[in-house]
């Protein structure tokens, strides 16, 4: 089977990307990354990708916190189109998308987020999650479309919240089961086990059937 080919887009610590990364290199997911991409040169990330010896991609600074000059955007895109890359991986990616890449990859764009969607969306999810005191949180990878964390789910990991829990241990918990959940999906994507979104954008985000 042709691998499918990953773009990976991270800001921080990459536990996630270092998990797909695993997952393939043990043959569980017939898949290669063929650009790591991040909008903070300082992210732990991109040193694992050159490391790995993984082509890598540093968008330019730029003045907005949330989200990427259209400009800016627009390169990165064209980074990912040129390396080949088929699905772009959201691995703790913190800037919202716009045009450019929604654009460029429509129904092509999944993300990893720390909560049962649509619970908690947005930031530090599991911290929501505490202090709402509910008994059950988890994860979920959905395609991404312009709405934060409003695209629709693929699959979700459930995951208990204990007595005694603090922010660390429950966002620890969740992390273990994003390592899990994430590399599931991408290779039931590339097997074709889920079907991929047609164009996420359209209907509002729900799946078209
Ligand atoms: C993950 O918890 C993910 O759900 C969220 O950002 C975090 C990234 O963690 N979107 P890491 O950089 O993969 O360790």
């Amino acid at each position: 089977m042709k691998p499918l080919r990953l773009g990976v887009l991270g800001s921080g610590k990459g536990s996630n990307f270092v998990a797909l990364v695993e997952a393939i290199r043990q043959g569980e997911v017939p898949a290669e990354i063929v650009l790591v991409a991040s909008d903070r040169k300082e992210a732990a990330l991109l040193e694992h990708a050159r490391e790995l010896k993984l082509p890598v991609h540093v968008c330019r600074r730029g003045t907005f916190r949330t989200k990427l000059e259209p400009e800016i955007e627009k390169e990165l895109a064209e980074a990912l189109v040129s390396a080949g890359a088929e699905l772009v991986v959201l691995a703790g990616y913190m800037r919202v998308l716009k045009e450019p890449l929604l654009g460029k990859f429509p129904g092509r764009i999944l993300n990893i987020h720390p909560s049962l969607l649509p619970s908690f969306p947005g930031l530090r999810a599991w911290e929501q999650a505490l202090q709402a005191r509910v008994i059950q949180t988890g994860c979920t990878v959905h395609w991404v479309n312009e709405t934060v964390d409003g695209g629709a789910i693929i699959r979700q990991a459930k995951v208990p919240v204990k007595a005694g829990d603090t922010a660390e241990s429950l966002h620890a918990r969740i992390q273990e089961a994003e390592h899990r959940l994430l590399p599931e999906v991408v290779r039931e994507l590339a097997t074709g086990k889920i079907p991929w979104a047609e164009d996420p954008r359209k209907d509002g985000g729900r799946w078209k059937d």
